[in-house]
């Protein structure tokens, strides 16, 4: 069975195949540009997405050496995301099944990130715990199968991913700010600041408004302003924000496995790139006996192989999905993310 996933709910667009089971192709093209701005501008996402999709799919198709006829489901995130930039995956990825006569399957991302520790080798052990830290989200979940997710925690405020972009915004380190913080926390010391873990009134909640306050008035107190920071005091700080943001992630996550029975643990989304965040929880996992999964960097990040894999697990747990199915009005409220 030959399987097409088209994502492009931010600012990067993908495609991916996968046959009888195999990943073939899972090409990412990411819309640099918007550093220029210093975030996302949907408009532009949008038209960057309509310019590269066609051609991008008809790359991925030759990669995978599968020719278009020979599709057999089409699967696109229906949202949640930038609704200008989903719907140009989402209208590119129905006009395709239309076209070929073949099932079309929209996915919702959040799915996408939580499942995709199934592209690796080695899958979690259902039930997993699964730690969903992207952009736009933070979820702590137990993952008991492929139709049952039960919610233990979410952030109050903002995602961790924002975090690392607002604190890295904050030192001028441009956008996106996530792997900036990481290359200048590497020559920096974690523990010249020790920056607070919010605690909130649901034990696995995350809260990160406040230790990105916490940033702010320190950079006020010392330095006056932004632009006053010394060069050679960046990497300290940002060395100590991040440590302090995993030490939250690490926390609620240790009180789950604490609090609930799992097989393996699993962390997704764009910031589980982040490399101090894996070697923490590569202790973490070591600590409870519990095999850690952590996809590879191509499937942190938007992408769509996480798309087709999560669409094909959809298909064949028997989901029809009409055409005329629109992307607000059954997503991206998910039907299994409580
Ligand atoms: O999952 P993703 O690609 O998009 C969303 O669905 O939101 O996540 C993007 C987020 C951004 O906030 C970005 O700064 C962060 O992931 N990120 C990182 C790293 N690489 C990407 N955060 C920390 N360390 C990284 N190495
Ligand atoms: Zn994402």
């Amino acid at each position: 069975m030959n399987i097409v996933g088209i994502e492009s709910s931010c600012d990067e667009t993908s495609a991916a195949v996968i046959c009888d089971g195999k990943l073939k192709a899972n090409l990412i093209s990411s819309q640099h540009f918007h550093k220029d701005f210093g975030g996302v501008v949907p408009e532009l996402s949008s038209r960057a997405h309509l310019q590269i999709i066609a051609p991008l799919l008809k790359q991925a198709l030759n990669q995978a050496g599968i020719k278009k006829d020979e599709i057999d489901v089409v699967c696109a995130t229906a949202g949640p995301g930038l609704i200008g930039a989903v719907l140009v995956g989402l209208t590119f990825a129905k006009g395709l099944s239309y076209s070929l006569n073949k099932p079309f399957v929209p996915v919702n991302h959040i799915e996408g990130h939580i499942y995709s520790g199934f592209l690796m080798d080695e899958k979690p052990e259902y039930p997993y715990l699964c730690l969903v830290v992207s952009g736009g989200h933070t979820l702590l979940l137990i993952v008991e199968s492929e139709t049952a997710i039960r919610k233990l925690g979410s952030t109050i405020d903002d995602a961790a991913g924002e975090a690392f972009d607002k604190t890295a915004k904050m030192l001028g380190l441009g956008y996106p700010g996530g792997i900036k913080i990481q290359e200048e926390a590497e020559k920096g010391n974690p523990d010249f600041i020790d920056f607070p873990v919010s605690q909130c009134k649901n034990e696995f909640d995350f809260s990160f408004s406040g230790l990105k306050t916490s940033v702010l008035r320190y950079i006020q107190k010392e330095f006056g302003n932004a632009g006053n920071i010394p060069i050679d005091k960046i990497p300290d700080i940002a060395a100590s924000f991040q440590k302090a943001a995993v030490d939250a992630l690490i926390q609620k996550s240790e009180r789950a496995l604490k609090n609930y029975n799992v097989n393996s643990i699993s962390i997704v989304g764009g910031v589980a790139a982040n490399k101090y965040l894996r070697e923490r929880f590569v202790l973490l996992s070591a600590k409870y006996k519990k095999s850690l999964n952590i996809p590879d960097l191509q499937f942190c990040g938007d992408n769509a192989a996480m798309i087709a894999q999560r669409g094909v697990m959809l298909h064949n747990n028997g989901l029809k999905f009409d055409l005329d199915y629109n992307a607000y009005a059954g997503l991206p409220e998910s039907a299994f993310i409580p």
